[in-house]
């Protein structure tokens, strides 16, 4: 029963909460839909081996399927967009362990002297301050 009630609490100071989001809050909703801009993935250095580019949601997680998933070493993405790329987890990290955006990396293997090939999952908005 206490247990219940707690629970009850919980979601009583979230609707709250949610009722009182500012104004701000709700202009980031709105803007989820939009599209961030493009990315080019491959499993090759160089553009090499398997590809493909794509037109990504803003403040979406993407799971790479295979056979990207942990298996990319050209991540590049288009003008005016910032991606975070998790690789240390089997999806996206509120803040992923690397900021990348153009022209991005076609040796993800040596990123500053960080192996992120092994990267599961990405999450992009645009960045009207990117390159
Ligand atoms: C990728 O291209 C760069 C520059 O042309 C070259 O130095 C590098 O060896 C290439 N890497 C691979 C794996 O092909
Ligand atoms: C992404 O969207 C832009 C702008 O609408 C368009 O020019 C481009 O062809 C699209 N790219 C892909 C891969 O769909
Ligand atoms: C990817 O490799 C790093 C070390 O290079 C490791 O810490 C991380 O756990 C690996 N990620 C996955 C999803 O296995
Ligand atoms: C990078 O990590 C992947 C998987 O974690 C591994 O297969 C590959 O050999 C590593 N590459 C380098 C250059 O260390």
């Amino acid at each position: 029963m206490h247990a219940f009630t707690t629970i009850a609490t919980a979601l009583v100071s979230l609707v709250s909460l949610s009722a009182a989001a500012p104004a701000s809050e709700q202009i980031f909703e709105k803007r989820q839909d939009t599209i961030a801009g493009s990315v080019t993935i491959c499993t090759g250095a160089n553009y090499s081996g398997d590809c493909y580019t794509q037109n990504y949601t803003s403040n979406a997680c993407n799971v790479l399927p295979a056979p990207y998933f942990e298996n990319v070493l050209t991540f590049a993405p288009g003008h005016e967009i910032l991606c975070r790329i998790t690789n240390t987890q089997d999806t996206c990290t509120t803040h992923g362990d690397l900021f990348i955006e153009y022209p991005g990396s076609t040796q993800l293997d040596n990123y500053n002297g960080i192996n992120y090939s092994n990267m599961t999952s990405f999450l992009c908005q645009k960045c009207t301050n990117c390159a």
